[in-house]
């Protein structure tokens, strides 16, 4: 197939194209686009050196899927275009998302979201993701009434500029930030803008997107979501109130048979799961399930995964995959 990369310098860009290696997606035609300020660039993929070019470039070319990754305001802007000559456009911004024509796919679970005729699919955002994978055959089995959420987020998740603050901060240097705050040392719940409600828009996008994934309009869903100075995942706290009686051993050997998932839970011996250790892994990794005695059905459990890969460059090359199971592309 033919892919466009928009978005080609930028961190998610960068493993887009590491993960489309690793997983042999079977490209003949590659065209990497970024802003104009990476104009004489170029990207190593597959083994060869590529220029990075203008978008319109890109979308004059007709790629059969354009994999867009530099904001809401270039997705509203070039999405359109690039559907319009043919494309199957997964876009990796919120500028789609909550948009009701517009799938919005974690493949393991709604992958049956996409036909033939979509043109534009929404990528979740990298913290619904995560959540959302080991939750869906919960909620299939018995049934989420209400999710409490608390996350600890990567720096990668707000791009190549924050993760520069960080080390920068460490390194005692002076330059431009991307946070209004220091990030070494500390923590903000701050992800996004702040909204009318109270919230921010990274914790409206955890109530929005799951329930649109799950096709659970009713689930209570409350967030609070956090800045920490990892590089490597998002980690997350997550209750979730259930409508039936369950036990420990059934949720454990569903998540066990979950694909995507992978269970890390030995507390005695040290074992959860830490944004550390799933850097540069496509797994979510599930530890600290225990039950929540404080509710008649409540469940807590700890869910990490690296917010660049599954949480974003990997579940989009594989709903790139998904196309072209389905001879699509
Ligand atoms: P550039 O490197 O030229 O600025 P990150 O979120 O990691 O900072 O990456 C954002 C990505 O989106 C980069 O590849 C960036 O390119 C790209 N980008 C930003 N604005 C535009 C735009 N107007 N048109 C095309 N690509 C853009």
């Amino acid at each position: 197939m033919v892919i466009a990369l928009v978005g080609a310098t930028g961190l998610v860009g960068q493993v887009m194209m590491r993960v489309m290696e690793e997983q042999k997606l079977p490209v003949s035609g590659f065209i990497p686009c970024a802003s104009a300020r990476s104009a004489g660039k170029e990207v190593m993929f597959q083994n060869k050196a590529y220029k990075v070019c203008p978008v319109d470039e890109a979308i004059a070319a007709k790629p059969q899927v354009a994999l867009l990754s530099a904001g809401s305001a270039t997705s509203l802007k070039y999405a359109e275009s690039f559907a319009k000559q043919g494309a199957y456009v997964i876009d990796n911004s919120s500028a789609w998302r909550n948009n009701k024509h517009v799938p919005l796919v974690v493949p393991e679970v709604n992958a049956h979201t996409i036909s033939s005729d979509t043109r534009i699919i929404a990528n979740p955002n990298c913290s619904t993701i995560q959540m959302v994978l080991p939750i869906a055959p919960i909620h299939k089995a018995y049934g989420i009434r209400r999710l409490v959420i608390a996350t600890y987020q990567s720096v990668t998740g707000t791009g190549v500029k924050a993760v520069q603050q960080l080390h920068d901060e460490r390194a005692g240097i002076e330059s431009e930030k991307a946070y209004p705050h220091p990030i070494d040392l500390n923590c903000f719940p701050h992800g996004g803008d702040f909204l009318e409600n109270g919230y921010s828009s990274e914790e409206m996008k955890l109530v929005n997107e799951t329930r649109k994934i799950l096709n659970a309009p009713g689930i209570r869903i409350t967030a609070t979501v956090v800045r920490i100075p990892v590089i490597g995942g998002h980690s997350e706290a997550v209750n979730l109130e259930l409508e039936h009686d369950f036990s420990i051993a059934d949720i454990r050997n569903m998540l066990l048979k979950t694909a995507g998932v992978s269970l890390q839970d030995d507390p005695n011996n040290n074992l959860y799961p830490m944004p550390r250790f799933a850097e540069g892994k496509d797994m979510v990794f599930v530890g600290r399930i225990r039950r929540d005695h404080s509710v008649p059905y409540g469940l807590n459990m700890w869910i990490v995964a690296d917010n660049l890969r599954k949480g974003a460059a990997t579940n989009a090359v594989q709903i790139a995959q998904y196309l072209h199971a389905n001879a699509w592309v």
